[in-house]
């Protein structure tokens, strides 16, 4: 099959297009022929070395968490799903090698959801990991119908399903990007702020009381987030560790093929979309990983296989 890949950590100078084995469909695995694998900045760090103390890659590496696409054949005991049925995954595994910037890759059943029949190949690629990652946050801080929320970087891969997946839970909205992004935050039902200097100032004069719930998904910003917190509300980070020691929670989102149904339902009830900002060929992961890399997409960067 084809694949990009890599055998050093580095830039994407060392991606290479090759071809490899099909991969093993171990037991409780299903193989899925990709259509669509969305690009996250996890890739390239990894890619980077930056995740090494934490996760084994094993080279030839090929990068990628995100998927779409049909189950070619299901492994020994998998029930659960066909050949033929059209899935999606947040399909990381405990060690980094056969990822999803191929034209195949093998993924645990506990990972795999129905692709909603809303989202097109190319959006249901972009919702795992980020969808995910917003909903296990915006869930473990209790969000409700009460709550005011602040998300920091909000119109982002992660931010944009934040924000929604906060307003499908009933809670007010205040999101933070530059001001190009604030029409379309609006149309997501988020009141637009412009991070940067005043930032706090400006929150507060749209929340005088202060907010009951802040997700960051940029970092960087703990300070002004114990400037808008409300007495008893509650924060968590995704990139920022120094939260726990501010009474906050430091993140790290779980493949969950139960919690991406969930999304996938809100999907189809019309309360959760994806923006896909970018496509890309396979043979253009380089381009892709460095329009990442800029770190102001406004939405999911996508690679159809
Ligand atoms: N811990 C976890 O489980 C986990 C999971 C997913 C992602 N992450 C991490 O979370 C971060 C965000 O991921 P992502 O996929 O959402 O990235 P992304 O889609 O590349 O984020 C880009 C967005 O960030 C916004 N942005 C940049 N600087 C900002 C700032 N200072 N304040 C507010 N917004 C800002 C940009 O908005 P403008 O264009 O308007 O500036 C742009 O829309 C990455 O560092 C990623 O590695 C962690």
């Amino acid at each position: 099959m084809r694949a990009m890949a890599y055998d050093t950590y580095g830039g994407t100078e060392v991606l290479r297009e090759t071809r490899l084995p099909l991969p093993k469909v171990a037991p409780g695995e299903v193989l899925v022929k990709v259509r669509c694998a969305a690009v996250n900045p996890v890739d390239w760090k990894i890619m980077a070395g930056g995740l090494d103390s934490l996760m084994d890659v094993v080279h030839p590496a090929v990068p990628g968490w995100d998927v779409s696409g049909t189950v070619e054949r299901v492994g020994i005991d998998v029930p659960e799903f066909a050949a033929g049925d059209e899935v999606m995954a947040y399909a990381r595994k405990d060690y980094v090698h056969g990822g999803t910037f191929a034209e195949y890759v093998s993924v645990p059943v506990r990972a795999l959801a129905a692709k909603p029949a809303s989202l097109n190949w190319a959006q249901a690629a972009g919702l795992p990991l980020a969808g995910l990652t917003a909903y296990q946050l915006l869930t473990r801080l209790g969000t409700a119908a009460d709550d005011t929320v602040l998300v920091h970087g909000a119109a982002g891969g992660v931010g944009s399903l934040g924000v929604q997946l906060a307003r499908a839970l009933g809670a007010r909205v205040i999101g933070t990007a530059s001001p190009r992004n604030h029409d379309r935050l609006r149309g997501l039902g988020c009141e637009p702020v412009t991070y940067g200097d005043g930032l706090a100032e400006r929150v507060r004069a749209l929340a005088p009381d202060g907010v009951t719930v802040v997700a960051d998904f940029v970092g960087g910003v703990l300070e002004t987030t114990l400037a808008v917190l409300a007495e008893g509300g509650r924060h968590a980070s995704i990139t920022d560790h120094t939260v726990l020691g501010a009474g906050g929670q430091w993140m790290w989102v779980r493949p969950s093929g139960e919690d991406l149904a969930a999304l996938g339902r809100l999907s189809d009830e019309g309360r959760l979309t994806v923006d896909v900002a970018a496509t890309f060929p396979l043979s253009e992961l380089g381009a892709a990983f460095a329009l990442s890399q800029e770190g102001h997409a406004a939405g999911k960067i996508v690679i159809e296989i």
